[in-house]
This record gives C-alpha cells, sequence and structure tokens, in this order.
C-alpha cells in the first residue's frame, strides 16, 4: 500500500505504540483485500464491546494504557449486560467485573457510551454518501442501505483501530463501483393486508438475507410509506441470514431511487422472487418451540425506540406479565430516559415489563436466568438464539407476544400471508 509521510512516521512509533499497532493493524487489512490506500472516515462505531473472551478486553485495556484516543467521533454498540441495572439482569460479580473494565478502557479512550446497535437512531449519525466505519450487523446494512453513507462490514478489534487512527483502508463498500446490485430480488403477490402486518418485514429481511447472501442485491416492491423501526427489523434480520452489508431498497434507498440507477445500468445477474408461501416457510424456519408456553419474551433486538415503546405500551397497558414468564425490553440510555419521563416506563413496569439498557439480549448470563423457550418479535434474535444460547423460539408479531406473556400460553394467531 502507498502510505504518506504522516502515515509512515505512525508506522515508525513517532505518534506512540496503540497508534502503531492499530495502524499496522489496517495496513494488514489493506493489503489483505488489495487497497492502494488509506482513506480518511469521519466516525466509527465499535462493535467489540461486547465481553465474550479475554481477547477483547485485553486488547482495549492495552490500547487504552498504551494511551491510544480515538481520534474520530465514536459510538459504542451494546455491551453483553445493563451496566447500569446489573443486579436486576441478574449478572455474576466476576462477569460485571470484566464489563466495568471493558467500559473502563473504552471511555478512556474517549468512546462516547452510547452503548446501543442502533446508532443511526440514537447516536453519531452519518449522511449520505459520508465514509465512515461501523461495526454491529444491522447498523452497517443500514448505515450503507437506507442512509447512503459507506461502510464495509468491520469485524471486531478493527474497529478500535480504525477509531484511533482515523482511516481505514481504501476498498469493498466504501468505493462506487463495489456498490452496485448484481441480483435483483422481487416480491411477488404480496398485498396491502399483509404489508399491514409489521411482522412481515423481519421475515423479508430473513428471506433476503438468504438469498442474498454476501452480494449487493436490489429488492422491488416494497411499501413508499415503510416505518423507519420497519427498516431497522429488515436490516437486522436481512444481515443476520445472510452477510448483507449493502442492498438497495428500489424508491427507497438513496441511491436506488430507479432499479436502473442501483444496477449501474446493467442488467441483474441472477433474479429471485419472495412470494406469501416463501414468508410462510421462513415463519416456520423461525418458530422452533414445541411446547405451548415459553418462560421469556425478548423484545428490543434491535433496540427499541421511542415509537415501538409507544406500541408496546399501547398493546399492555393494563395487564400483566403472566408469572410464568419473563418479559424483557432493550434499549439504549437516551430512550430510556425518555420513556422515563413520560411515564411509558412506569406502565410498563406496572405491568411486569423489565427494560435494561446497555446490554444485548443475546447475551444474557446462562448461569443466573434458566430459560427454556423464548418468544420474540425479533426474528435476527429468533435465528440466532437457538446457536448462541440454545433455546428453542418462536418468532411472532409484537401483538402475539403480549397476548403469550399475558395469558401464559403461546398466541399464534394466523399472519395473512399464511395459508394454514
Ligand atoms: Fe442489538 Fe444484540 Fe440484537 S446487538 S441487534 S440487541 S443481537
Amino acid at each position: 500500500m502507498r502510505l504518506s509521510i504522516e502515515e509512515k512516521s505512525i508506522l515508525d512509533g513517532k505518534q506512540g505504540e496503540a497508534a502503531r499497532i492499530a495502524l499496522s493493524v489496517l495496513v494488514d487489512l489493506g493489503e489483505i483485500f488489495g487497497a492502494k490506500e488509506l482513506m480518511t472516515v469521519s466516525q466509527v462505531h465499535i462493535d467489540a464491546t461486547l465481553y465474550m473472551v479475554d481477547a477483547g478486553l485485553e486488547l482495549a485495556e492495552k490500547m487504552a494504557d498504551l494511551g491510544g484516543e480515538v481520534a474520530v467521533p465514536t459510538s459504542l454498540n451494546p455491551s453483553s449486560i445493563d451496566l447500569q441495572r446489573w443486579k436486576a439482569y441478574r449478572v455474576p460479580p466476576e462477569v460485571l467485573l470484566k464489563h466495568k473494565r471493558l467500559e473502563k478502557a473504552y471511555l478512556k479512550m474517549r468512546a462516547t457510551p452510547t452503548w446501543t446497535c442502533v446508532p443511526y437512531q440514537h447516536g453519531i449519525i452519518p449522511r449520505f454518501g459520508e465514509q465512515i466505519a461501523w461495526g454491529e450487523s444491522n447498523a452497517i446494512a443500514f448505515a450503507n442501505s437506507i442512509i447512503g453513507a459507506r461502510t464495509n462490514r468491520y469485524a471486531d478489534l478493527m474497529d478500535i483501530c480504525a477509531a484511533i487512527i482515523g482511516k481505514v483502508p481504501k476498498f469493498g463498500l466504501h468505493l462506487t463501483e463495489n456498490r452496485k446490485a448484481g441480483m435483483l430480488i422481487r416480491l411477488k403477490e404480496i398485498t396491502t393486508q399483509m404489508f399491514e402486518n409489521e411482522a412481515i418485514y423481519p421475515l423479508l429481511g430473513y428471506l433476503f438475507g438468504e438469498m442474498a447472501g454476501d452480494q449487493v442485491a436490489a429488492i422491488t416492491g416494497i411499501p413508499q410509506n415503510i416505518k423507519i423501526d420497519s427498516l431497522k427489523g429488515f436490516c437486522a434480520a436481512a444481515a443476520s441470514s445472510g452477510a448483507v452489508g449493502l442492498f438497495h431498497m428500489v424508491g427507497i434507498t438513496p441511491e436506488a431511487q430507479t432499479l436502473e440507477m442501483c444496477l449501474h445500468g446493467n442488467k441483474p445477474e441472477n433474479v429471485y422472487d419472495i412470494t406469501p408461501k416463501l414468508i410462510e416457510k421462513a415463519e416456520d424456519r423461525l418458530w422452533t418451540v414445541k411446547r405451548d408456553a415459553v418462560d421469556l419474551i425478548v423484545t428490543g433486538c434491535p433496540h427499541y425506540s421511542p415509537a415501538e415503546f409507544y406500541r408496546l405500551v399501547q398493546l399492555i397497558k393494563g395487564k400483566k406479565v403472566h408469572s410464568s414468564v419473563i418479559f424483557w425490553a432493550f434499549t439504549n440510555r437516551s430512550v430510556y430516559a425518555w420513556i422515563k419521563d413520560n411515564g411509558v416506563l412506569s406502565d410498563l413496569t406496572a405491568a411486569g415489563v423489565m427494560v435494561f439498557t446497555d446490554g444485548c439480549p443475546l447475551q444474557y448470563p446462562k448461569e443466573t436466568w434458566h430459560f427454556t423457550a423464548a418468544m420474540t418479535d425479533s426474528a435476527k434474535f429468533a435465528n440466532y438464539c437457538f446457536s448462541q444460547r440454545g433455546l428453542y423460539t418462536a418468532y411472532g408479531s409484537l401483538e402475539n407476544c403480549v397476548e403469550t406473556a399475558v395469558r401464559g400460553k403461546i398466541c399464534r394467531r394466523k399472519s395473512p400471508w399464511r395459508k394454514k
């Protein structure tokens, strides 16, 4: 790679050991992907905030101790736990200690403690065309596809290196030529009534991810009035079933006002259709529970917005979560403060909903919670839950989740796309 005089001096250690390590990692990354040079990014979102193994913690502490500091505004993905309400989240002391060390290291490096996987809703929000370096798959898909900012799918620990240097290798989705759609996915026979059921969007995202894999694909047929939280659910599901970094939702996403725009004037190499039958089958794949009850309801994956809490409180206010069920809703600190101020939080708490911030429900402490089956309105959570937590899962609309929680028995109302 061609390096500037300043970059060479960083590699010589003239700006400290943390910067030297970070840049040498980025140069290695660039050489693997054939990048010719580095480019500046205006902001970074760090995904390596979930404590999973000691290596991630040790690198963050090492960089902080070596004087590493972020060079551009940098937000943080969720921790594995609620860093504030850790007692209610039953976090074992030894687990808490490691998370607190990780928190300390990132704050020492002056990252912004957003602790959220929706930095595009509440964080350091990029604009169209902005070059950024984000980790967290749902956020990457959203930034590229809905906002039109430009980022690769940065892996854990690459993100902190990018933040310390404020640069990344110039390759992949940062470049216009790599943002062209080569595949076309069309929605067929999906009626207005089906689109009115918001549970359809995560299912469409899940199918889209399976079809697209790691390809840039375009999708036609999504209604223009799709809500931002439905786009969020689509992105999260698509980036969990496929390695989706960028898609083009024709007529909705900025680089895809027309199909020709996102195909860059070419014909698609592959064309696939999503039909009600495929949606029904996808819904069945995300329903692995064999019993008629669950002991956990998970909402807020990705983190809930004020609008999502508004819907939840409308559905559950005045009711009570059954004693056999734990109901979780995850969000970030900003939204928590707002729903606390407007009384939504107290209504949810009275109904038995436990609202947590900072954390990721997929990483809940298994040592202290002994669940056997979960229901969720998140296709991403349903997709990952068995492989990561060993829990059988049911995917359903928020209405189904609330009814299940209150009755203590699974409620599965027939979705409009189902024949049976
Ligand atoms: Fe966010 Fe965790 Fe879901 S990071 S998208 S809450 S799996």
